[in-house]
C-alpha cells in the first residue's frame, strides 16, 4: 500500500512586478514585489514513493519526461530537490492545473510551489506543514527552495498580501505575508484572450530587461510606488491602489516592449480591452483596475462586492472571452491518503 502527499498550491498575481533578476542562479530579483495570493486558480500535485531508477511524471494526464518542453524546468527542478539528501529517491508524481498553463497566469508560481511541497512531503512522509518544519523545512525554506524553481512561485506559498524583499544580498532575501487575505476581499477576474504556451519564455525575457533604457529608472523610482502600495493596502483603499497596478502593468510592458530583443506578449485585442477598462471606470464609476503578467491575458482586480456589476459588464464587452473569476486566498495545503483507500 502506497502512501500519496498531495500538495495543493494557489497562482498569485503581482501587483508590483518581479521584472529582472539581479542573479539568475540564485534567482535574486532586481526589484522587491508584492502580490496577493489566489485561491482557486491552482496546482494540485500528488507524489508518492517510487521503486524505479527515474521519476515518473504526468502533468493534466501527459506524460512528460526531460525532453518534453514541460520537462525541462520540471526534471531540473527535481534534481535540485534530490541533491539535499542521498535518501530521496525517484518518485511518481502527477500534477493538475486547474487553469491553463504558460499563458500568464502564473502556473509556473503555483506548478513549482506544489512540485516542491509534495516532493518533500513524499520524501518525508510528512502530510502538514508542522511535520515538515521537524524535517528542517520552515515554510521559510520551502518558499526559498521554490523559489528556485521559478521566481514568483515563493509567494505562492504565503497567504494573502505577501511581499518578497529584494534586501542587499541574494542569500538575505525574504518573503512573508504582511497581511493575510481577510484583511481585504479583493476579487481578480482573468479575462482569458489566448491559452496557448508564449512563444518566448519569463526566463529569456528577464535577462533582456536590462538591455531597456527604461529599466535602470525603474528600478530607481519603484520603492515609491511600492510604499504607495503598501499604505493602500493597509488603508483598504482601492481608489489609490488600482491607478498604481494599472501603472505598474504598463511599465512593466514598456521594460519588456523596449528591451533587446523587444518582446510583445499581448495584441490589439488585449490593447484594446485595457482602454475599455479606463473608459468603462470612468464612466459607471465601478472600480475595477487591470492587472497583466507576462501574457496577453487580462487580470481585473476590485472589491468583492462589485462582483456581479463586474462580471456583468465583461459578459456585455466580451460575452465569447472565457472568465476565470477567483479572489484572494489564504495559501497552500498539503494532505496524505493511502492509494488503495482512495480507488
Ligand atoms: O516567476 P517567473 O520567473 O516566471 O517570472 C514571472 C514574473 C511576472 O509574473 C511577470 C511578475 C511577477 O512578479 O509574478
Amino acid at each position: 500500500m502506497s502512501h500519496v502527499f498531495q500538495a495543493t498550491v494557489p497562482s498569485n498575481i503581482a501587483l508590483l512586478k518581479y521584472w529582472g533578476k539581479s542573479c539568475e542562479q540564485s534567482q535574486w530579483p532586481a526589484n522587491s514585489s508584492l502580490s496577493i495570493t489566489l485561491s482557486d486558480l491552482c496546482t494540485v500535485t500528488k507524489a508518492q514513493r517510487l521503486d524505479a531508477s527515474e521519476h515518473q511524471v504526468t502533468v493534466g494526464d501527459e506524460l512528460v519526461n526531460r525532453e518534453h518542453p514541460l520537462g525541462s524546468k520540471i526534471f531540473k527542478h527535481l534534481d535540485r530537490l534530490q541533491k539535499l539528501s542521498p535518501d530521496y529517491g525517484p518518485l511518481k508524481i502527477d500534477s493538475h492545473n486547474s487553469f491553463p498553463a504558460g499563458c500568464g497566469i502564473a502556473s509556473s508560481a503555483s506548478g513549482l510551489g506544489a512540485l516542491t511541497l509534495a516532493c518533500l512531503a513524499a520524501w518525508h512522509q510528512a502530510d502538514n506543514f508542522a511535520a515538515l518544519e521537524q524535517h528542517g523545512y520552515s515554510l521559510e525554506r520551502l518558499s526559498e527552495l521554490a523559489r528556485l524553481g521559478s521566481g514568483s512561485a515563493c509567494r505562492s506559498l504565503h497567504d494573502g498580501f505577501v511581499e518578497w524583499e529584494r534586501t542587499e544580498t541574494s542569500e538575505s532575501q525574504k518573503v512573508k505575508s504582511v497581511y493575510p487575505a481577510s484583511h481585504w476581499q479583493l476579487r481578480d477576474t482573468i479575462v482569458l484572450f489566448s491559452d496557448q504556451i508564449k512563444k518566448v519564455g519569463s526566463t529569456e525575457a528577464h535577462r533582456a530587461a536590462w538591455s531597456s533604457p527604461l529599466f535602470a529608472p525603474r528600478l530607481a523610482s519603484l520603492h515609491q510606488r511600492l510604499a504607495g502600495m503598501r499604505e493602500a493596502i493597509k488603508n483598504q483603499d482601492i481608489s489609490i491602489l488600482g491607478p498604481l497596478i494599472e501603472q505598474e502593468t504598463l511599465e512593466m510592458h514598456s521594460v519588456i516592449m523596449s528591451a533587446e530583443p523587444s518582446v510583445r506578449y499581448f495584441g490589439l485585442e488585449t490593447g484594446e480591452f485595457l482602454a475599455w477598462v479606463r473608459q468603462t471606470r470612468e464612466r459607471t464609476g465601478i472600480p475595477f483596475y487591470f492587472t497583466l503578467d507576462a501574457g496577453p491575458n487580462v487580470h481585473l482586480i476590485y472589491e468583492d462586492h462589485f462582483h456581479q456589476e463586474v462580471v456583468k459588464l465583461l459578459e456585455q464587452k466580451c460575452p465569447e472571452r472565457p472568465l476565470l473569476s477567483d479572489r484572494i486566498g489564504s495559501g497552500p495545503s498539503l494532505t496524505s491518503y493511502d492509494e488503495e483507500r482512495s480507488n
